[in-house]
């Protein structure tokens, strides 16, 4: 984090994070009816991004647009970072970063996995550098909302967050996630199979903020994946550190599109001697 970045976050005080807090979920939670809407009209491929199996829905766009709109109406001077757009450099200092529809092929297969995610940032749009202020993840078709304010903990449908104490690494639970590129998810599937014997069970469930919130929830014990856009685990991984995990990259690095892991405290160091010995970072040398 640039010391700008430790400025402005050591003076936005309690009041201004819950704020902030409260703004990420009511544009979240509006956003995802919205989506929700949209899914049951029916819902087609708009395009293809990095891969064949990478798809934007006009569902994504549309409410990408309406979030950028409501922020622009809102909150003028604030930069924006999201998936479907170019991204603008605000004057506050404080940039939004937005993943419309994270979980869009559940989106699109009408799984119920997949949420709006909006979170709120000081200082450069890159996890290595920035600091969450807030952030709400909000996945109407399961009924869920989580929120959090950093240092003001964070809440499931309103119900403040706390970390049950670390299990086993063999009696864990552990969400992963794949690349769209078949190169890259191939080696990520070969490194699943090498930690699968090493768990209690593997889950994919297909949208890393709820993975991440999960995490925070005690419905998964541990989550790692490598490839993930900033958009993907902004909000969540504030979510899951303010309810007590540990979140961040390998050897004490900050979560990055490399790698990304988060549990409870109490396993992190077993469980990131198990991801590399598995190899599980090592997809992150391929693309996509
Ligand atoms: C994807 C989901 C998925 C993860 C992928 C992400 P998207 O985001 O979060 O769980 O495994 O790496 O790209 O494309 O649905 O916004």
């Amino acid at each position: 984090m640039t010391s700008d970045s430790d400025d402005l976050l050591s003076r936005l005080g309690d009041p201004e994070r819950a704020e902030l807090r409260d703004f990420a979920v009511r544009l979240a939670s509006r956003a995802a009816e919205n989506a929700a809407r949209m899914r049951h009209e029916g819902v087609e491929v708009a395009a293809l991004k990095s891969s064949q199996t990478d798809v934007v829905t006009a569902a994504d766009r549309a409410t990408e647009a309406w979030i950028r709109e409501e922020l622009a109406h809102e909150r003028p001077e604030d930069g924006f970072f999201g998936e479907e757009s170019d991204p603008t450099v605000g004057t506050s200092g404080l940039t939004w970063v937005i993943d419309p529809i994270d979980g869009t092929v559940n989106y699109l297969y009408e799984l119920d996995n997949w949420a709006v995610s909006v979170a709120v940032v000081v200082g450069p749009p890159d996890p290595a550098q920035w600091q969450t202020v807030a952030g709400a993840v909000a996945s109407p078709a399961m009924g869920d909302v989580y929120a959090a304010a950093n240092g003001l903990g964070a809440t499931h449908n309103g119900r403040e967050l706390a970390l049950a104490p670390a299990t086993e690494l063999a009696q864990a639970l552990i969400g992963t996630g794949f690349a769209y590129a078949a190169a890259k998810r191939t080696a990520q599937a070969e490194s699943v199979t090498r930690l699968i014997g090493q768990v209690r069970d593997i889950r994919r469930f297909g949208a890393a903020s709820l993975d991440l919130c999960a995490v925070a929830t005690g419905r998964l014990d541990g989550y790692y994946e490598s490839g993930l856009h900033p958009w993907d685990h902004a909000a969540g991984a504030l979510v899951a550190r303010e309810a007590g995990a540990f979140v961040g990259g390998l050897a004490g690095a900050r979560e990055s599109r490399e790698f990304l892991y988060a549990c409870n405290p109490g396993l992190a160091a077993l469980f990131e001697r198990a991801l590399i010995q598995v190899g599980a970072a090592d997809a992150a040398e391929l693309s996509g």
